[in-house]
Order: C-alpha cells, then structure tokens, then sequence
C-alpha cells in the first residue's frame, strides 16, 4: 500500500489533493504537511503534521520512520509573493525540491511529484500555442526557481532513475481554499466581490489573457500523470498543460450573465508586468499523447461551479 506526504497541504492545491489522495487510497495512508500549526477544517480527519520543508532533517526522518513511499511536493513561494522576497523565495522553492530529490536517489521514495508552472517562460518564448520545447528566459524569480528545478527533476531521473513527475499548471481556479498570492489570483477574487455584491478592481488589464484551468482538471491531470505507467513519461522536466484560456474581461461578462449588476474596474498593478511575460495560450500535445490528458472544464461551466459554490465566509478565516 502507498503512503503519501503532501508538502504544502494547506494551500489552494493540496487542500484539494489531499481530499483526492485520502478518497483513492485511504484516509490514513495521506499525511498532509505544512509549515501552518493548524490545517484546514477539511483535513482534520486525517494525519496531519506540522513540518517545514526547510527543516531538513525533520524532513528525511518523517519520510524514513513513516515509510512514505511517494511525496507531493507542493510547499512554494508563488509569483507575486516571491517578487516580495525573493531570496527567501530561492530558498524554499530549491532546497525542498534538493531535500525530496535526494530521499528519492538514495531509495528512501519511489515516487515524486512536484509541480512547475507556465511562469517558466517569459517575453522571448512564442506567445500563443506555446510548445512543449521552445524558448525559456523566465523574468520572475519564481519563474526562474521553476525552470531550475525542471532541470533539477530531468537531471535526477537520468542520473539516479529517479521517478518524478510533474506537470506546468496554468493559474488555477477553485473555491475549496483562497489561493497563495500568485499573478492569476484575480480570477478567483472576482468570484467573491461578484458575491458579495461588490464591485472590482482587477489588477490585470482586460484584454490579458492568460491559460487557465478549473482545479478539478488539474487535480484529475495529476493523478492520471501520476498513475500512468513508467515508460509513457517521457518528459521528466515538465509537461505543457491546457485547459482555458481567457481575458479578465471574458471572466467578468460570464459572471455578468448570472450577476447584471457586477462592475469592474481595470488598474493594472505589478502583476501586469509579470502576467505579460507569460503565455496567453498552451501546446499541451506532449501531455496528450503520452498520458492521455483531457480537460473537461471550459469557461462557461468553470464560472457556473464557481458560482454555485464559493463561499464567502472563507475570507473572514483569513482577515
Ligand atoms: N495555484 C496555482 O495557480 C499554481 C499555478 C502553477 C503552479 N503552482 C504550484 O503549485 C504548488 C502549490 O501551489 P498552491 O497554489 O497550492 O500554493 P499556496 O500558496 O496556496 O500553498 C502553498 C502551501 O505551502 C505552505 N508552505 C509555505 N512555506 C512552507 C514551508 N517552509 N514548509 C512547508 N509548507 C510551507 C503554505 O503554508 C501553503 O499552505 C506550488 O509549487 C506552486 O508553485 C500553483
């Protein structure tokens, strides 16, 4: 039987992940982490431990006396917030991802999944339809932290056999927890204000479109990458991952049609420039072909589930 570590439990993903990983192979086989003293309402019914990746050793001896045999890596500094520090950023987003590498390379896991993001290309790399291998000179430290330890992962199954897999998510979108402080954050936002009645002050510009994805496919994508067999991946830096791509503006006009009253104001901040670095659109053929990934969210149902389930009672957990 698998035992499984989510790094970074807390956050928008590995809330999600963990309910996931505990349905599909038990509650008690999936240890959610995170530096935070305390999780989120929705894990408390299985093991949690309180952990931060930067502790090293506290780390490889969890792993070692639990027996965890696979680990999602997902503790990480995200865009913007990096922007804010970027040495820190450097730090924790590298020497956890060295930490879980190296248990992996001395036999200690079997598996390893640690995520990348389109915020590895940057202003020289094809905009539209980018592919798979193409340009990469990230501008953001996040960015570049990203396509380092895409280097890092490819290195690490050539040399040492190590099986990690990981895939290049565009900006999530999901009402299960507030995201980190990433350049894609608006989208989410918008829900909230849209509920509460207020109105929107967006920080990107309407017309910047950027690939999105609901966070059921990309939970559902990381499974099936996951779960599929040794020999079908065959990339070990990262995979392209499609679902939506889309404008503030288109966002607001969907929210617009169950909300008439809904108002938005566009005042571009710093996020601007890093958002205009990064793709608008994604060639995931890679991901297709090797695994079979599919989305199943487009833009329409995304803003219907959306509405039908944000809560916004969450923001009063986090003023
Ligand atoms: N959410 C997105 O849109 C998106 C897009 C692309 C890539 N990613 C990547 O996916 C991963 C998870 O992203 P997320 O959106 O869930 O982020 P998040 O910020 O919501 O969650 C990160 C979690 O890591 C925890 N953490 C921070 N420092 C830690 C430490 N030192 N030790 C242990 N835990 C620590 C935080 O408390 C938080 O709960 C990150 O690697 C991120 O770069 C996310």
């Amino acid at each position: 039987m698998k035992r499984i570590l989510v790094i970074g439990s807390c956050g928008q993903i590995g809330t999600e992940l963990v309910l996931n990983l505990r349905d599909k192979y038990g509650t008690n086989n999936v240890y959610a982490s995170d530096i935070l003293e305390n999780c989120p309402e929705k894990l408390y019914p299985g093991p949690y431990v309180k952990m931060d990746i930067l502790e090293k050793e506290m780390v490889r001896s969890f792993i070692i006396s639990e027996k965890i045999s696979e680990v999602y890596l997902l503790a990480a500094l995200l865009s913007a917030k990096a922007e804010e520090r970027p040495e820190y950023a450097w730090k924790l987003n590298m020497d956890g991802l060295f930490t879980i590498l190296d248990l992996a390379k001395e036999g200690y896991l079997r598996k390893i999944f640690w995520p990348s993001s389109i915020a590895v290309f940057g202003k020289t790399t094809p905009k539209f339809n980018t592919p798979q291998f193409t340009i990469m000179e990230p501008s953001t430290v996040y960015g570049i932290s990203k396509q380092v330890g895409e280097r890092w992962c490819e290195y690490y199954y050539a040399k040492y056999d190590v099986d990690v897999r990981s895939i290049r998510y565009p900006g999530l979108i999901s009402y299960t927890s507030l995201p980190g402080g990433g350049t894609t954050d608006y989208a989410v936002d918008m829900f909230y204000q849209a509920k509460l009645g207020n109105d929107f002050t967006c920080f990107l510009s309407d017309d910047t479109a950027l690939p999105m994805m609901y966070m059921d496919d990309a939970i559902r994508a990381t499974l099936e990458l996951m779960n599929a067999p040794k020999e079908n991946i065959k990339i070990r830096s990262s995979y392209n991952l499609s679902g939506i791509s889309f404008t503030p503006k288109d966002i607001f006009e969907e929210i617009q049609k169950y909300i008439p009253d809904f108002r938005i104001t566009f005042m571009p901040d710093f996020r601007q420039k890093i958002a205009d670095t990064w793709p608008s659109s994604i060639d995931d053929i890679s991901a297709r072909s090797d695994w079979g990934w599919k989305e199943r969210y487009n833009l329409e149902m995304l803003v219907k589930k959306m509405l039908d389930n944000v809560d916004v009672s969450i923001l009063s957990s986090v003023s």
